[in-house]
């Protein structure tokens, strides 16, 4: 499996959101992680379209965009409309989760699901054929900069041993609390597509992306 680097930019500068996806973009980084808050499904409330419409000029890598939304569907044909190239949604929020997985794809999304860390992996077992990634949340999603949850790394090492069995060689994102001091076990239990807000932010983002890529010691194979 490819291993990915997707920094999250709600821990970037706002003031300069285009130049912080540029300078993450050219410094290896292939996934933009675009975290869209509610009020609602999480307490806080981020950005929305007309955000990422007006970032999507800045690059075109993709533009990984989670949804940390109450009915997420609701907005899943203007999340293409701005620029959404995969659009991931959580387990808990969708009443009917296998239709928003077919209206994601109906729109030329790529689709993934997200489970919060007290929901376990056989909540999605149903789907796991129908996605393209499924996100582990190692934080209760909301804010960014909060302390990895390390019971979450079992489920990622569940995730991806049911995939085997499975015979799929779905992704499997990580995000929340990821440094460059435990990215190396969470790539070792399987997630390959990486999440990082402060810690490729907080500092130069150039220098971390390239200090992220590092680790991954390049793709590999499974
Ligand atoms: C949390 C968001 C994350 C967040 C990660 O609710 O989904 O993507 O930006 O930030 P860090 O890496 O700082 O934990
Ligand atoms: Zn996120």
């Amino acid at each position: 499996m490819k291993r990915i680097l997707a920094p999250s930019v709600l821990a970037a500068d706002f003031k300069n959101l285009g130049e912080a996806v540029e300078q993450v973009a050219k410094a290896g980084a292939e996934y933009i992680h675009i975290d869209v808050m509610d009020g609602m499904f999480v307490p806080s409330i981020s950005f929305g379209m007309p955000v990422i419409k007006s970032i999507r000029s800045s690059t075109d890598k993709v533009f990984d965009v989670h949804m940390m939304v109450e009915e997420p569907g609701r907005y899943a044909e203007d999340m293409k409309k701005a620029g959404a190239d995969l659009l991931c949604v959580h387990q808990e929020a969708c009443r009917h989760l296998d239709r928003t997985i077919q209206q994601i794809h109906s729109l030329d999304m790529k689709a993934a699901v997200a489970i919060n860390p007290a929901t376990p992996v056989s909540a999605i077992e149903l789907v796991l054929d129908q996605v393209d990634m499924v996100l582990i949340m190692s934080v209760n999603p909301g804010f960014g900069g909060q302390k990895f949850i390390p019971y979450t790394l079992e489920k990622v090492r569940q995730l991806r041993s049911r995939l085997d069995a499975l015979g799929l060689f779905t992704d499997i994102q990580i995000d929340g609390g990821i440094t460059l001091d435990n990215v190396g076990q969470v790539l070792k239990a399987g997630a390959n597509i990486i999440v990082a807000g402060s810690a490729v932010f907080g500092g130069d983002p150039e220098a971390n992306t390239r200090a992220f890529l590092e680790k991954f010691g390049g793709a590999f194979t499974r």
